[in-house]
């Protein structure tokens, strides 16, 4: 074996062969050397380096060195090195010059204390020189943009009340109460059977409130596993979890700040979350899994769901003091069968969506098959009526649809009973409860009282508030009032006006 004894074989001799080799290469491959002292000031620059300094303003070399570095190079950050002793062994640094890849060596005494820093510029034009490198740095940069936008665009509201379709006297009322919550902060319940739009509603209330602008952010607590719930609204501090959740993950509290909170199928919140929730809703604070530190939070509160909450209280499944806090603008949603009215504008709406998100022809309904339509109970409100007429238009060779065909559906689809479309001309369902049968001004005179008393009630028996809420005259809501007869009304009022 051939030997080359001109290679040094002693630790201290490899050193500084590399060093120097090193220096060498750095000097030459390099696109210029700065030295700065240890006041920060720059003594010394390579040929190389005093090709830049007309791009960087200075046509002498005397205006650049023996300045401070800071005033002559834009965003150095030599001072950094000088003041931590750490390398900075690559960065980007752009200036008036241009953009450079640069490293920062600090230099230090046989003491080992810092005396300067050694600045070297690798490359100049990374562009072309790292291009691959950018290329991908760029790329990524666009992705996370695109996606930061679609998941924004996510979460801005996809329905206003306009979106709600109805003209019935129940569907304006609840358009109307719905609107008005809109403009205050304090928590919504919306109340209703499945599918008769709680969420849209939900989207419309945000979309219509001073918070449009911002987030709206959803928890269904039917869809999310209770074990998961809280990491779900609080969040989880970084390192509380190994695996996955190592990084942490905002919890929706956070998401949703400044904006809209709709909580989705409230009645089927566990206790153990539903305590963690009040708290947070009465402290404005929440504290993420893992973490010691309390987070701040502005959020409204929509919630909705289709159970009888009352009954979940009083079957001890609902916490009192939440269902107090939540319960404070009640809507009611009515289904679909108290309003029957509005199914054929429905059907004209939905079958307009479904033909454009199909790429389909839009169904035309024969009058048979739309007094069938009408006359069904509808448990499943207008989810299943739209999934019904999903069907039509899957099952039907042709946009004609006849009262056979809806049948046909009808029967497939699990509705637990048929009515015969003749019942829908029927003037009052033989079921009509006895309430409605009474005179007509009794009733009329009823309900004024019932008004007025929930009126006077939310406007902590304010007179002038209640009959603007009421949207008539202070005089008039005298005279109501004094016109009250019978027992009941009266104290009712009374004990509320004082
Ligand atoms: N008044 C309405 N006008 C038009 N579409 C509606 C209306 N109410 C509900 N929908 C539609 O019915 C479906 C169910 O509504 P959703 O808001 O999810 O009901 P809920 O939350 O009460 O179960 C959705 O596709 C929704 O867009
Ligand atoms: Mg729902």
């Amino acid at each position: 074996m051939i030997r080359d004894d001109r290679l040094p074989r002693d630790a201290q001799s490899i050193l500084e062969l590399a060093a120097r080799s090193m220096f060498d290469l750095f000097a030459h491959a390099s696109e210029g050397m700065l030295l700065v002292d240890r006041k920060a000031r720059v003594v010394w620059i390579n040929d190389q380096y005093r090709r830049f300094l007309p791009a960087l303003g200075f046509e002498r070399e005397e205006d650049f060195v023996g300045h401070p570095v800071s005033s002559v190079v834009q965003n150095t950050q030599m001072h950094q090195v000088l003041a931590t002793g750490k390398p900075i062994l690559i960065d980007l640094l752009t200036n008036k010059a241009g953009t450079f890849v640069v490293s920062r060596i600090p230099l230090r005494d046989d003491a080992g204390e810092v005396i300067g820093v050694l600045g070297i510029v690798l490359f100049d034009h990374p562009e072309t020189t790292l291009q691959p490198l950018i290329a991908k740095f760029a790329r990524l940069e666009q992705d996370l943009n695109d996606a930061r936008r679609e998941l924004a665009s996510q979460r801005r509201t996809k329905y206003t009340f306009a979106s709600f379709v109805g003209t019935s006297p129940g569907a304006l009322e609840v358009k109307r109460q719905a609107r008005r919550a809109a403009s205050s902060s304090s928590p919504v319940l919306l109340l209703g059977e499945t599918g008769t739009g709680k969420e849209l509603l939900a989207h419309a209330i945000h979309a219509a409130s001073p918070r449009a602008g911002r987030p709206f952010v959803s928890v269904n607590m039917a869809a999310v596993p209770d074990t998961l719930l809280e990491a779900e609204f609080f969040g989880v501090a970084p390192g509380a979890y190994t695996g996955a959740d190592k990084k942490g993950r905002d919890g929706k509290f956070k998401l949703a700040d400044g904006g809209t909170l709709f909580l989705d199928e409230l009645g089927d919140m566990p206790m153990s979350v539903q305590v963690k929730l009040l708290r947070a809703l009465q402290e404005g604070e929440i504290e993420p899994l893992g973490s010691n530190r309390l987070l701040r939070f502005d959020v409204r509160v929509v919630a909705a769901t289709s159970r009888d909450l009352a009954q979940l209280v009083r079957d001890g499944l609902f916490r009192e003091d939440l269902y107090y806090r939540l319960n404070v603008l009640p809507v009611r949603v009515p289904p679909l069968r108290e309003r029957r009215d509005d199914i054929p504008l429905l059907i004209e709406t939905l079958c307009e969506d479904i033909a454009a998100r199909g790429a389909g022809q839009q169904l035309e309904l024969q009058d048979g098959a739309r007094a069938l339509l009408a006359a069904q109970p509808w448990r499943g409100n207008i989810r299943e009526l739209r999934n019904v007429l999903e069907q039509l238009a899957l099952r039907s060779d042709s946009p004609q649809i006849s009262a056979q065909q809806v049948e046909a559906v009808l029967l497939g689809s699990g509705l637990d009973r048929i009515e015969p479309a003749a019942a829908a001309a029927q003037p009052a369902p033989a079921s009509a409860p006895e309430t409605d049968l009474r005179p007509l001004p009794e009733q009329v005179a009823e309900l004024e009282q019932r008004a007025i008393a929930a009126a006077l009630q939310r406007c902590g028996g304010n007179r002038a508030a209640a009959a603007r809420l009421l949207g008539i005259s202070r005089a008039s809501l005298y005279d109501k009032l004094a016109a009250t007869s019978g027992p009941s009304g009266v104290s009712e009022i009374q004990t509320i006006v004082h």
